[in-house]
């Protein structure tokens, strides 16, 4: 958890009881540069918490006439007046708000998000080398596709900074959750216009969310994983990969997870199978098996 301090405290003296509204301010400059959160929590009597809220300085674009301290001692204003106006209701109100976490998946070794939306081209054949060296090597693997999810895309509003969740409930949740728990995460995506296709960007960028989990709540990767990513493209030249290298080191970094290994395919423009590529199944499979034996060693799973 990161550290507070605290801005001001109002106590608020009721027929229900005595409660305390505490205003804290926690910086974060060391994830973004003048990045702040300011909370508010009620507690009781006895030093239960009733609720908290949150809310921090990236939320607020320039046009909005708004900042966070401003909103966060507004809201401050509003919950010791109904507080101490209709408490029962209040207490009510706060008992209906429910914090999120992250679903309770079956947690396998290895995590294989593959990127195309052919289900059956490069990339599904790439990612059943994957699954076959890790059942090989008598480990646990699931395929996600992020085509077939509900994944809404990121709307850059950080509210992830102030809880550790995206505003969003969908897959992405099951996807953390299914994160959170592997021993190796491995991508395989194909070149799309100097990028990656669309549903996986989206998947990437939301990974924004996991990043505050880990470094805001302090939940997220366990301490022993490793990334594998592998792309495959339609022109000839390992120049065509760039992007995709600065991708994957991009997303790997905001999952806390080490990429321990890539492999890259080009040309499949003219050979269209990635199974004609001389030893690159090979390839992929012999760093599936070092991810795992890495993973292992360092005492996880
Ligand atoms: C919309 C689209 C954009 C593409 N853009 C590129 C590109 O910029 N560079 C490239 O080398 N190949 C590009 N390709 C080719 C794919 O990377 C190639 O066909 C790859 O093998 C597809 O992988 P898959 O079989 O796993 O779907 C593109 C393909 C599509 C459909």
């Amino acid at each position: 958890m990161i550290p507070e301090r605290m801005l001001e405290e109002r106590a608020v003296q009721t027929h229900e009881g005595d409660f305390t509204i505490t205003v804290v301010y926690s910086s974060l400059t060391h994830l973004y540069p003048g990045m702040g959160r300011y909370g508010i929590r009620v507690t009781t009597a006895e030093g239960r918490t009733l609720s908290e809220f949150f809310t921090n300085t990236y939320e607020y674009t320039p046009a909005m006439g708004l900042d966070a301290k401003t909103t966060v001692f507004h809201m401050a204003d509003e919950w010791e007046e109904e507080l101490s106006a209709k408490p029962f209701e209040m207490m009510e109100y706060f008992s209906n708000i429910h914090p999120r976490c992250l679903p309770a998946v079956e947690a396998v070794d290895v995590v294989v998000i593959q990127g195309s939306p052919r289900p059956d081209g490069n990339c599904g054949q790439i990612a059943k080398w994957i699954a076959e060296e890790t059942v090989r090597f008598g480990g646990t693997v699931r395929v996600l596709y992020p085509d077939d999810m509900d994944i809404r895309p990121c709307i850059g509003c950080y509210q992830c900074y102030n809880s550790g969740f995206c505003t969003f409930a969908d897959d992405m949740d099951e996807v953390f959750g299914q994160v959170q728990r592997c021993r190796v995460l491995a991508v395989c995506a194909p070149v799309y216009t100097c990028s990656v296709p669309g549903a996986l960007k989206i998947l990437i960028d939301r990974f924004l969310s996991y990043d505050a989990h880990r470094r805001v709540m302090g939940g997220g990767a366990a301490p022993h994983q490793a990334g594998l990513f592998f792309g495959v493209c339609g022109r000839e030249g390992d120049e065509n990969f760039a992007p995709l290298q600065e991708i994957a080191a991009g997303f790997f970094a905001t999952a806390g997870i080490p990429l321990r290994g890539t492999a890259w395919a080009d040309g499949m423009d003219r050979k269209q199978d990635v199974r004609e590529v001389p030893d690159f199944a090979d390839d992929v499979q012999v760093q599936v098996r070092r991810a795992l034996e890495q993973t292992r060693a360092s005492g996880s799973g």
